[in-house]
């Protein structure tokens, strides 16, 4: 499918985005408006980092962002004093220990996050956790290429191999769909972003706790 023209006026830009922000939303803008506007309820966000993300949602959402590092949480504030969504907070914390209650949200979002983490196992099992039944995990990440990608690692071997490996490669381990469901997601729909690497493909999609 031909991709429209970016959704968001250029005074949108200028208002509320670093220029990071701006080339970001370049290339993952239209993807990312697909994935987050149709999320309704409870939505917790994990490093939503300048709150970009914000931009794409439904205001109906109750968000609940979770950034470690706080000298992010101004950008958001500043967001969110503009947009006047039903219910928002953000909050300092770590992917792989969620403050939440087991089945307390309809959906936990990632966006260029799992490449971050310390340890993506935990991160996805505790965004199962937080995840009611039903409700969805959104995400939209980077990860080998097929021909790129090893053929079976999930064992808890291959997650303290993982976890040895310098941040940046450790979701580049990962066949991600795959990990999604052998962390007990009945079903995971995603599809792929043009190419960004010659050996990494961005994919975004939808698994189903
Ligand atoms: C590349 S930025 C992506 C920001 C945003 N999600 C987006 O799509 O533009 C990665 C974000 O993940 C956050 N992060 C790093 N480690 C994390 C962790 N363990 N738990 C939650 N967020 C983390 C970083 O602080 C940063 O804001």
């Amino acid at each position: 499918m031909t991709k429209p023209v970016q959704r968001l006026p250029r005074a949108d830009y200028s208002v509320f985005m670093t220029q990071d922000e701006v080339r970001s939303e370049k290339i993952y803008g239209w993807d990312k408006n697909s994935l987050l506007k149709p999320l309704t309820g409870d939505v917790l966000e994990i490093g939503p980092g300048y709150g970009t993300n914000l931009l794409h949602y439904s205001r109906d959402i109750r968000w609940l962002g979770l950034e470690p590092n706080i000298s992010q949480h101004g950008y958001i504030h500043q967001k969110l004093n503009q947009l006047p969504f039903r219910d928002a907070l953000i909050v300092a914390g770590n992917a792989e220990e969620l403050i939440f209650d087991d089945n307390s949200f309809d959906a936990v979002v990632s966006t260029l996050v799992l490449c971050s983490v310390q340890d993506v196992c935990r991160s996805i099992k505790e965004a199962y956790r937080v995840l009611k039944k039903g409700g969805r995990f959104v995400f939209l990440e980077h990860q080998p290429k097929a021909t790129h990608k090893r053929p079976h690692w999930l064992s808890p071997f291959h997650c303290f191999q993982a976890y040895l490996k310098k941040p940046a490669e450790r979701l580049t381990t990962f066949d991600l769909p795959q990990t999604l469901l052998d962390f007990n997601f009945q079903k995971v729909n995603y599809s792929s972003l043009k190419a960004c690497s010659p050996s990494t493909q961005h994919i975004k999609g939808v698994a189903i706790k």
